[in-house]
């Protein structure tokens, strides 16, 4: 017949515990160990799309869809041409580069690298024949060179068109023809040598000052009202 002895007990059960304890402290390592390899996978197939002030080039030299230019800065330049081509929109790919004029760039992420912009990062540069500066980069906070918020205005496009806006989109229209977007365009002062302007796009890049001058551009908070007619 054994004699209750509580010093063995307790080290019984100090040893039980210190097991149990080992073997949750094991699990969770185990578990740990897998999510940084799933983690180091997952980095390794979505690469950062490192975006630089040598990722942007004269935009003509981009290709032109419509009105506006697109590039891939991964390579994938087809998929984003499909995308910007198709008649029901689409996702653009990692990696693209959308412009309309030389100073607003947009790029798009990897998935998730930010939800509220669908991944999309906005550029303002400041174009000069030495290249690109980049002014301001971000999400849903950058304004271009006029106050006006980029993000503000893109996310009234429908979602099947993944915030770009053209004219038929949803977006508040801008009073910018496409005879004045074509000529700032063709005086991107990176381009080389520089692209021969017509009078016609002399006209608009003066009628475009005049434009300029009573453009109201909405600010993050406030984001511009939707036309109801
Ligand atoms: C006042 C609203 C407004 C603001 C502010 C604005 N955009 Fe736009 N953006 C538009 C509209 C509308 C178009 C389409 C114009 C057209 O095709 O006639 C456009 C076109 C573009 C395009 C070509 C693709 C598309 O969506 O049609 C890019 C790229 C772009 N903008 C980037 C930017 C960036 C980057 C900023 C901020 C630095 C910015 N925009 C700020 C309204 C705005």
């Amino acid at each position: 017949m054994s004699v209750f002895n509580p010093m063995e007990q307790i080290t019984f059960q100090r040893t039980a515990h210190t097991k149990s304890l080992m073997r949750v402290w094991l699990v969770a390592l185990g578990i740990a160990s897998s999510l940084v390899a799933f983690e180091a996978h997952a980095a390794a197939a979505a690469k950062p799309v490192g975006v630089s002030e040598t990722s942007f080039q004269c935009m003509t030299k981009m290709t032109k869809v419509r009105g506006f230019y697109v590039d891939n800065l991964l390579g994938n330049k087809s998929k984003t041409l499909a995308v910007a081509k198709s008649k029901k929109g689409g996702v653009y790919p990692p990696g693209s580069v959308v412009q309309l004029v030389p100073g607003e760039v947009m790029v798009k992420g990897q998935p998730g690298s930010s939800p509220a912009t669908k991944d999309w990062e906005f550029f303002e540069l400041d174009v000069s024949p030495e290249g690109s500066k980049i002014r301001r980069r971000g999400y849903a906070d950058v304004v271009n060179r006029f106050g006006g918020n980029c993000f503000a205005c893109h996310v009234q496009a429908k979602p099947e068109w993944d915030m770009i806006c053209e004219q038929s989109h949803g977006c508040q229209p801008i009073p910018v023809n496409h005879a004045m977007f074509t000529a700032l365009q063709k005086s991107d002062p990176r381009c080389v040598p520089a692209n021969p302007l017509t009078q016609e796009d002399k006209d608009a890049l003066v009628a475009l000052q005049e434009v300029m001058k009573n453009l109201p551009m909405p600010k993050a908070e406030s984001p511009a009202p939707v036309a109801s007619n």
